[in-house]
């Protein structure tokens, strides 16, 4: 952890601090509503405002969920980028359905987004990729994600190769086993803390393109 993060550990330790809900209308869009809740969360300070969890089910129904970091989103949906072979992949590729969540701790908040997937355009994930620092892309060429290790040096082994192979070239090549995943939401749920559980919930389903509202009990 370096020295900012360290500081903005200390200056939220521990703390919870329910903000106000936002009047809630027909008007309402979630994806503003979502930015408005994204934004507070990079205030506040919190590491990783970005990091949601993913949901996938495997083909026998088994539900499986891991972190990764929210990149883009707009009202076309929710990019995260990963290794088209690993097993969140392979287990969207056979069912496009997902769930996403974000919490965050210190606003007593959580994002509930259900949808169904697409691959990014190549061209998208191209230019992510290149955006990334050099040793993440050659991270990327060097794990076989999900797949077991067949030695403790394997991993080391292989980004030592893909080093050397692209030691001359000035841009690390695309590679195309790894790109974008949009989720596009269907149903979207702001779940706001409240004193003795009484929390707010406040749900938007999407139904021939239009987004309608309603509240759950907590
Ligand atoms: C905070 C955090 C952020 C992460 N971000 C990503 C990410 O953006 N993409 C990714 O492929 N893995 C990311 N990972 C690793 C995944 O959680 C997971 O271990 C990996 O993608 C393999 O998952 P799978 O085998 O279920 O496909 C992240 C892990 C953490 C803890």
């Amino acid at each position: 952890m370096n020295f900012i993060e360290k500081i903005k550990c200390l200056l939220t330790f521990g703390q919870g601090v329910a903000l106000p809900l936002p009047d809630i209308s027909s008007e309402t869009d979630p994806i503003t509503l979502f930015e408005q809740w994204f934004d507070d969360a990079k205030k506040s300070g919190i590491l990783l405002p970005e990091s949601m969890s993913v949901s996938t089910c495997d083909q026998n129904g088994q539900p499986r969920s891991r972190m990764v970091l929210l990149k883009e989103y707009n009202a076309d949906g929710f990019v995260f980028y990963t290794n088209y072979g690993s097993s969140k992949s392979q287990e969207l590729e056979a069912n496009n359905k997902i769930s996403i969540l974000f919490h965050w701790n210190v606003l007593q908040r959580q994002i509930r987004i259900e949808g169904e997937v697409s691959k990014t355009s190549a061209e998208q994930s191209k230019r992510y990729f290149h955006s990334r620092d050099r040793g993440s892309q050659i991270g990327a060429w060097a794990s076989k994600q999900s797949t077991k290790l067949t030695s403790s040096d394997e991993l080391k082994e292989r980004e030592a190769y893909y080093k050397k192979k692209f030691a001359g070239l000035a841009e690390i090549p695309y590679p195309e086993f790894w790109g974008g995943w949009n989720v596009k939401p269907t149903y979207i749920e702001f779940w706001q803390g409240r004193a003795s559980r009484l929390h707010d919930r406040i749900c938007f389903e999407k139904h021939d393109n239009e987004w309608t509202h309603f509240k759950r009990h907590p």
